[in-house]
């Protein structure tokens, strides 16, 4: 099936997909993104990504290219143009096209608008998380706004290459206290030796991601004991249980961490739990 892509405006072959030299995402990462699980054909958890998206849009100053209303029609047509069943769907918002100069351009260019689908084997990812995955700790050396969505992943692509050259499905990143802030494109979760659900605050230097908040949602009404406080490697290592959310991973068990196996090497119960409530939500809610 021939894959589309939208551009500023238009719906082209995939191939054929291109933005200007000059585009600032392209020169300076001057740009933002937002990515949607789409299940069953409809965009799962889409108020948080939208809203999200546009608070890295104002963080940012760069100006809203089209109404909320406008870019749901854009990111649908997408999907459906796509003929995308179960996949995931990226979209990439920079402040524009102008002469290479490191202010915002002035007087201001018109936003770029970039969006794409790709599919999801479900039923590997499925398979994929019933045996649950290896993570491996990499320093977190990132900027301190990884509260937005910016495309500036150098650091993010570099951990996770590290990870994979060590075997591991994901890396997880340590700040200079030993505590693990999140992952190198998901948050970290653990189930403590004590049995806590435990995943980093917002208020340190994180991805607010869109999942975390939809389970600690979920943890809170069934009555699942969490806190949203920092744990170690150490911790980590120790823990009963560990997993890992993002709309392209929804909840993957981890199963060792830098090679030391986790709980008995198998995904947790407390972890199987969340992961299928997550997908029952996430199905029932989807646009
Ligand atoms: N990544 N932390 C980082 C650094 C991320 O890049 C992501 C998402 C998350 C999880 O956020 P959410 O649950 O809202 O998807 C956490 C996307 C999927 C990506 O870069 O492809």
């Amino acid at each position: 099936m021939s894959r589309v892509a939208y551009v500023n405006g238009r719906f082209v072959p995939h191939g054929e997909a291109v933005v200007h030299v000059e585009d600032r995402g392209y020169q300076f990462a001057d740009a933002v993104y937002e990515v949607w699980s789409v299940l069953d054909g409809r965009l799962g958890d889409f108020q948080g990504h939208m809203d999200r998206l546009h608070r890295s849009m104002d963080e940012l100053r760069i100006a809203h290219p089209m109404s909320r209303a406008a870019l749901l029609r854009v990111l649908r047509e997408c999907v459906r143009r796509n003929r995308l069943r179960n996949g995931l769907l990226y979209l990439q918002i920079s402040r524009g096209t102008a002469r290479r100069d490191h202010p915002f351009p002035d007087p201001p260019v018109p936003a770029s608008v970039v969006a794409t689908c790709k599919p999801l084997d479900m039923a590997a990812l499925h398979a994929k998380a019933d045996k649950g995955v290896a993570v491996a700790t990499q320093p977190d050396n990132r900027w301190g706004r990884c509260d937005i969505k910016t495309v500036g992943l150098l650091p993010n692509i570099l951990a996770k290459q590290a990870a994979k050259e060590r075997g591991a499905a994901e890396a997880w990143l340590v700040d200079e206290l030993g505590l693990i802030t999140e992952g190198s494109s998901t948050n970290a979760w653990i189930v403590d030796a004590d049995g806590v659900l435990r995943t980093r605050d917002t208020n340190c230097n994180i991805l607010r991601g869109v999942t975390r908040a939809n389970l600690l949602a979920i943890a809170r009404e069934e009555g699942v004991e969490f806190a949203e406080r920092p744990f170690s490697i150490e911790e980590a290592k120790q823990a009963r249980e560990a997993f890992f959310t993002a709309a392209s991973a929804f909840l993957t068990p981890v199963v060792s961490i830098d090679g030391a196996k986790i709980g008995d090497g198998k995904p947790g119960p407390l972890t199987r739990k969340l992961r299928q409530l997550y997908f029952e939500r996430a199905l029932e809610e989807a646009v």
